[in-house]
């Protein structure tokens, strides 16, 4: 399939606490990512919102109970939403993540991590043909972080250039991701993203992450990180100026904070001149 289109420059994740603050503004996020599940089937005011939002900016859709290294089928009443969510709002590009969340029709609210290894390569990579056809239009696939590796004889690198590769998919590269990763399992992130299929790559997260005792962990509950900005600054320079999302969960500040912590990154960048 073709890449998936993504709006260009620097988008924000849309969260529920600064919608009424959200204007088209020159230093403001060019695009917003939302979670189709905090959106889909909400009315009234939420419904509104978005629907005001949708007129000023383009948005991408970034999921979170695709599932799709799970041992289950995909959820096809699940996937139809997500179809319909997206051909109403005009959504173009839905991305979601390398991880499972259900297991015989039960859900967790966590992302956790696959095995690497060949098996499961093919496992997802039939899962993304699958939801490709239903939907239409190409996925894209977030590295996560995770916190105990299960047993697989693949490096990280090896495993999503391979489901890249098979699938077909393209990355949503979290670089904060590979960061904390490599902290937490010892491997250098430049090298990861010297391995990795950087000509692949549809998008680009950012987000902070915090110690907690001998590990970092991965809360979007602060500002990006100067070493996490760093490695931004180095991706961009192998994938080229691909669009860029601030995510942020926790302790989420101000829009107006928000919107200077993201013109912070773009001014750090340095867009015209990698
Ligand atoms: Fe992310």
């Amino acid at each position: 399939m073709e890449k998936p289109t993504v709006p260009e420059g620097f988008g924000l994740g849309l969260r529920y606490s600064f919608l009424e603050d959200v204007v088209p503004m020159e230093e403001g996020p060019s695009w917003f990512e939302i979670a189709p599940e905090n959106w889909m089937g909400r009315g009234g005011y939420f419904r509104r919102k978005l629907e005001r939002i949708r007129r000023d900016f383009p948005l991408v859709c970034h999921g979170l109970s695709l599932s799709i290294g799970s041992p289950d089928p995909l959820n096809l009443e699940f996937l139809r939403k997500v179809k319909d969510f997206l051909e109403e709002f005009g959504i173009e590009a839905y991305s979601e993540h390398i991880s499972f969340c259900s297991v015989g029709g039960e859900y967790v609210y966590d992302l956790l991590p696959v095995p690497f290894t060949e098996e499961m390569v093919k496992h997802i990579s039939k899962k993304v043909e699958e939801v490709q056809d239903f939907l239409e239009r190409p996925i894209i696939l977030e590295n996560i972080t995770y916190y105990y590796r299960p047993e697989g004889d693949l490096e990280e690198w090896e495993f999503i250039n391979a489901v890249l590769e098979e699938s077909g998919a393209f990355l949503l590269l979290d670089v904060n991701n590979v960061y904390v990763n490599s902290v937490n399992h010892g491997y250098d992130p430049y090298s990861f993203l010297d391995r990795i299929r950087t000509e692949r790559v549809a998008y680009i997260h950012v987000a902070g992450h915090e110690r907690l005792g001998r590990i970092l962990v991965d809360t979007h509950g602060d500002k990006v990180k100067e070493e996490v900005e760093d490695l931004l600054i180095y991706a961009l320079s192998k994938t080229g100026e691909v669009p860029v999302l601030l995510e942020r969960d926790n302790r989420i500040p101000s829009y107006e904070e928000l919107v200077k912590d993201l013109k912070e990154l773009r001014d750090k960048c340095r867009y015209g001149s990698l």
